[in-house]
């Protein structure tokens, strides 16, 4: 036989999950390289062979239709719901906002971290958060800083792949990320979460956007306590007042204050590593950015930065940190504010 047909059947018997015929075959397959000289390739297939065997000792090898495969195939489905699963860095230190804010998200993470006292009083944890406000303002940000103070898994939900024009599809999609999200036990974050009202547009059926929002209470309802439920919106009104209800908490994002551009440079100069080229900078920046969001904001220091270190670059500069040219940095926002057709005032 030569290494083609080897490798046809190998295909063969894989896809058939004959388990006994593939191994055979492999076998036969490792004699043949040795015999052929190929030492090193037959060593490798051995190895792969063994680690395999090695595996399956502890977790059998499953059949089609088998209950197991089926089970295989649910995670897949649910799988495709979710667009990421991530564990996160973030703290409070990487996010501005007026004190309210901080500390009503603060008191939220620490329900969670004092769960035991509170249920020892017998009283309910707070874990359905809404988190609304203009775009660009901290709402995905917050929800990485409560995974990252949290210490917990997040499951960022996949609104596209979730919301379905088949009738039923969208609720029964939500179900099992809910379901997924309590056995791993992590954090569901459902960011656009008006889009759920638009079922409407694709099915042109009024009962099934009620459909979806009954299904939602009652998942809210039936959420355990461990876990998390974030929904995040930049169109709050476009929600079903009996949703908003069902949050325990509800936090307003806005726009930075004067106050808060400038956490928002100190943050982004990282405390001095970059400076400004003139004394009365911070101001001029805080004057000229009213009304941009900290992401619009933040996006124009990081380029004007990186412009600066260029510019530093090119003239082989030694100095220790980097100096960041203001008039740059003005233009920038002028800029900013003109695509966004910010008005000026
Ligand atoms: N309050 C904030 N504090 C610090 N950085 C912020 C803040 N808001 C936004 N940023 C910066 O802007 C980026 C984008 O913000 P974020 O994704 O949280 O906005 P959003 O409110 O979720 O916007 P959208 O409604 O468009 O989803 C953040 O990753 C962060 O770098
Ligand atoms: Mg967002």
């Amino acid at each position: 036989m030569s290494q083609f047909d080897y490798i046809k059947d190998i295909a063969k018997y894989g896809l058939e999950n004959d388990q006994e015929k593939l191994l055979a075959v492999l076998n036969e397959l490792i004699e043949h390289s040795k015999n052929t000289k190929k030492l090193n390739f037959a060593i490798q297939l051995q190895s792969i062979l063994k680690d395999s065997i090695r595996q399956q000792q502890e977790k059998p090898m499953l059949k089609v239709g088998s209950p197991g495969h089926f089970q295989r195939l649910d995670e897949r489905e649910v799988d495709e719901l979710i667009l990421e699963k991530l564990t996160s860095d973030y703290s409070f230190e990487n996010l501005v906002g007026t004190d309210k804010i901080k500390s009503e998200l603060d008191y939220f993470v620490r329900e969670h971290m004092s769960a035991d006292l509170l249920q020892k009083y017998g009283l309910p944890i707070a874990n359905k958060l809404l988190l609304h406000g203009p775009s660009g303002c901290g709402k995905t940000l917050a929800s990485y800083v409560i995974a990252g103070e949290l210490k917990k898994m997040m499951i960022v939900v996949n609104l596209g792949a979730i919301v379905s024009s088949k009738l039923g599809e969208t609720s029964k999609n939500l179900a099992k990320i809910f379901r997924k999200a309590a056995a791993e036990d992590c954090i569901i974050f459902i960011d656009e979460f008006d889009s759920l009202g638009k079922v409407r547009d694709y099915s042109q059926d009024h009962g099934e956007m009620k459909r979806v929002v009954n299904t939602i209470l009652q998942l809210f309802d039936y959420l355990p306590q461990s876990s998390i439920l974030i929904a995040a919106t930049n169109q709050v009104d476009m929600i079903d007042n009996a949703l908003l209800r069902r949050f325990d908490l509800s936090v307003t994002f806005s726009l930075p204050s004067p106050e808060e551009v400038k956490d928002l440079l100190n943050l982004t100069l990282k405390d001095g590593q970059y400076k400004f080229d003139r004394p009365k900078a911070v101001a001029e920046i805080i004057a000229a950015a009213k009304g941009l969001s900290y992401y619009s904001i933040q996006k124009t220091i990081v380029t004007a930065i990186k412009r600066s270190i260029f510019e530093l670059d090119r003239k082989k500069s030694r100095a220790l940190y980097v100096t960041i040219n203001t008039d740059l940095l003005a233009d920038l926002i002028e800029q900013e504010k003109k695509a966004l057709s910010v008005m000026a005032s």
